[in-house]
């Protein structure tokens, strides 16, 4: 594998999965495989999970990690080609991915979408720009459209908490003070095309996610209904796509509760605003995997990154 860049580049997902729970067995099994290899991780955003599993990730194949605060301490990024730079982009990532590919094996980068422009959003400009002009192999860390290191962490979790042949796994929106972009979103329901699941996506009607990801998965406006016999409820906000980037209205009868959730598993990506995504009483319940899914970012980075370097 050349890049991680989507969940469509998992080439077998099962068998991901089992070496990824091999990995957590044995993280420092492969320690000689990222020997003399460096890895440069590209923060245009903030971030817990990703910048430390993805550093730790690195650290157990033996890889030297640099991070950069890209988006903070970085020249700021021209992407158009031809562009007369005159005003306020002082580099284009023509050199600025040259540039970092001398210093390293793989860049991985975070750049979320900027919810303002969806004609840009979807170019992914950032990972885009650096996966046309760097020299060395791509790691997504959540790009404008998807994070797929999340929904292969996702997948861990499920592969280790399920015991049914065919789960019912329930994807809920939920309420949010900030528009949030759908990347998350967009990477579970493309997860769940290439899971032997009874998958159904919930939401209030308006937030329906880009058709062109969610063709053929089962979409039920009442909440209710669609958590009916779940073994897993995957809570997650994200704004309008329609009417691009935009805050419809923040119902909160359509924050998780216990009494919704039954017996089923509750996960979110995390970070997670506690009591209107999810009531305390479901985080602080033993059905909450999301420290399991933190954990499992770990070792979803390190099958990704194990596949690059196993590709060098
Ligand atoms: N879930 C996730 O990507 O967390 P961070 O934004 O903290 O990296």
């Amino acid at each position: 594998m050349k890049n991680y860049l989507s969940v469509t580049d998992i080439d077998s997902l099962p068998s991901w999965v089992d070496e990824a729970i091999e990995l957590k067995k044995h993280p420092k099994a492969h320690k000689g495989l990222g020997e003399n290899k460096t890895i440069v991780l590209l923060f245009f955003n903030n971030s817990l999970r990703t910048r430390l599993s993805t550093q730790k990730a690195a650290l157990n194949l033996g890889m030297e990690v640099i991070v950069m605060n890209f988006g903070s301490e970085g020249w700021t990024l021209e992407f158009t080609d031809g562009t007369v730079m005159d005003q306020g982009k002082s580099e284009h990532v023509k050199e600025a991915a040259q540039v970092v590919s001398q210093y390293c094996d793989v860049i991985g980068i975070r750049a979320f979408a900027n919810l303002q422009d969806k004609e840009a959003d979807e170019a992914e400009l950032v990972i885009n720009g650096f996966k046309k002009h760097a020299t060395v192999p791509i790691l997504n860390m959540e790009s404008s459209v998807g994070h797929p290191l999340q929904a292969l962490a996702d997948a861990i979790t499920l592969a280790e908490n399920n015991n049914k042949s065919k789960p019912k796994v329930v994807l809920s929106w939920a309420p949010h003070p900030k528009a949030l972009p759908h990347a998350v979103a967009n990477s579970f329901v493309e997860m769940m095309h290439l899971q032997d699941v009874d998958f159904v996506i919930t939401h209030p009607k308006g937030y329906e996610l880009n058709s062109k990801i969610t063709k053929g998965a089962t979409i039920e406006h009442d909440q209710n209904k669609a958590l009916e016999n779940a073994d897993f409820v995957y809570v997650k906000n994200w704004s309008s796509y329609q009417i691009y980037g935009q805050i419809l209205h923040q119902d909160k009868n359509w924050t998780m509760t216990l009494d919704k959730l039954g017996t089923a598993k509750f996960m979110h990506c995390l970070p997670v605003r506690r009591n209107v995504i999810v009531a305390d009483a479901v985080l602080d319940s033993n059905q909450s995997l999301v420290i399991e899914q933190a954990n499992n970012r770990t070792f979803a980075a390190q099958i990704a990154l194990k596949k690059i370097l196993e590709n060098l």
